[in-house]
């Protein structure tokens, strides 16, 4: 499965991150995701926070209600108590499966491509229902998310935010809806499986399951904000200033320098703040921390390394083990590993750094050489964690 919004990640990030919604219709390519997916994360998640919850409308179901107690080989566990868990979704009630990229292959893909067409990390989660009720009430989000329909319908009705950019701990519990009920949706749109829905965060939004079983992904990006890097330039390079490290008086009797004096020291440290958040340099190496430590939690591709001697598919996409678009000319690693400075594994890199995706026989017409010495590369590639494979 693959992601293809229709756009590319360019007009993506200048159009629509941050700015206004976007549906793309089909955007979910490659084979069908079925009950028997959904089966297999369900058979290796436990039936426990935080991977694993449930939402009745009016909040978080406690777990003993759909769990039992038993004892496997001597080790305590909780399974699902079937038919409790099932009248609890036939009653309307939503099953969440947190981060569940992480338990599914399929899912990672999806995400990998969703990254990419940010150029930041991203999370999913799962949402599986089984009645056409409003899963969560109108609320909004505080990060941008990637609604992918994968099975059954949803219908998502947006407006316009209430309050911009809102951030972690900001909740829209504490905003008011009331004047949104007069308001015809700016975006009123039933998903079908396949489609994609972008949603920036603050858009208030309502999620009502249409018909019966449906499960949706969705994909919250989590970007660094400004604060982030005020946070980082505190921790990493401000204790090197004198300004930031002088003593704050908090004496407040008699005789003791008064509140006017201390506050000059916070005057003296905005102007050096002031300083230093003006210096680019400090803005590239906070970019290139970010970019060095991406690390990608990717499939082993054991094809690739117990058939030594099969070929790759001359059908499989070779996509770059990054998120992140960049000149890798100025970086050293990827994925964790050491880049090839010269020689054909360095020009099929940058062969897939700048033209997106290649198949094998498109590498072996950008590199001009014979498929035998592509399967070569790009398993060596692979084997290194440089590059991965989908067929
Ligand atoms: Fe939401």
């Amino acid at each position: 499965m693959a992601i293809e919004l229709g756009i590319d990640g360019r007009q993506f990030r200048n159009e629509f991150s941050g700015r206004k919604p976007l549906l793309a219709r089909g955007a979910v390519t490659g084979r069908k995701f079925l009950l028997e997916d959904l089966e297999q994360i369900l058979y290796c998640t436990e039936p426990r926070t935080p991977d694993f919850s449930i939402h009745d409308g009016q909040g978080f179901v406690a777990e003993k209600e759909y769990t039992e107690p038993f004892v496997e080989m001597g080790v305590a566990r909780n399974r699902l108590a079937k038919i409790r868990f099932y009248e609890l979704l036939r009653r309307g009630a939503t099953l969440i499966l947190n981060r569940v990229e992480a338990r599914s292959t399929v899912i990672k893909q999806i995400c990998c491509d969703i990254g990419r067409y940010a150029s930041q990390p991203v999370l999913a989660n799962g949402y599986l229902c089984r009645r056409d009720l409003p899963s969560f009430g109108l609320h909004w989000d505080t990060h941008d998310v990637f609604a992918v329909q994968l099975l059954g319908r949803k219908r998502w009705q947006l407006y316009p935010p209430t309050f911009e950019l809102p951030v972690a701990g900001q909740a829209s519990r504490h905003s008011s809806s009331e004047a949104l009920r007069e308001c015809e949706p700016f975006l009123d749109v039933t998903l079908e499986e396949r489609d994609v829905l972008y949603v920036p965060r603050g858009w208030w939004h309502c999620v009502t399951g249409v018909g019966t079983t449906t499960f949706h992904l969705s994909i919250g990006v989590h970007s660094p904000h400004v604060r982030d890097y005020i946070a980082w330039l505190c921790a990493n390079v401000l204790p090197a200033r004198i300004e930031f490290r002088r003593t704050l008086p908090m004496h407040r009797s008699e005789g003791e320098p008064d509140a006017d004096a201390a506050f000059d020291l916070i005057r003296q440290a905005a102007v050096a703040l002031g300083d230093v958040m003006s210096s680019r340099e400090y803005f590239e190496q906070y970019c290139q921390r970010v970019l060095d430590s991406e690390r990608l939690h990717l499939p082993l591709g054991l094809a690739e390394e117990f058939l030594e001697s099969a070929d790759i598919g001359t059908g499989a996409t070779i996509t770059l083990s990054s998120i992140y678009l960049r000149d890798l000319s100025k970086f050293t690693h990827l994925n964790g590993e050491r880049l090839p400075v010269a020689g054909l594994d360095a020009d099929a890199l940058r062969a897939l750094s700048e033209r997106g995706d290649l198949s094998i026989s498109q590498l072996a017409r950008e590199l001009n050489v014979s498929i035998e010495s592509v399967n070569a590369i790009v398993k060596d590639l692979a084997a290194r964690g440089l590059v991965f494979l989908r067929s």
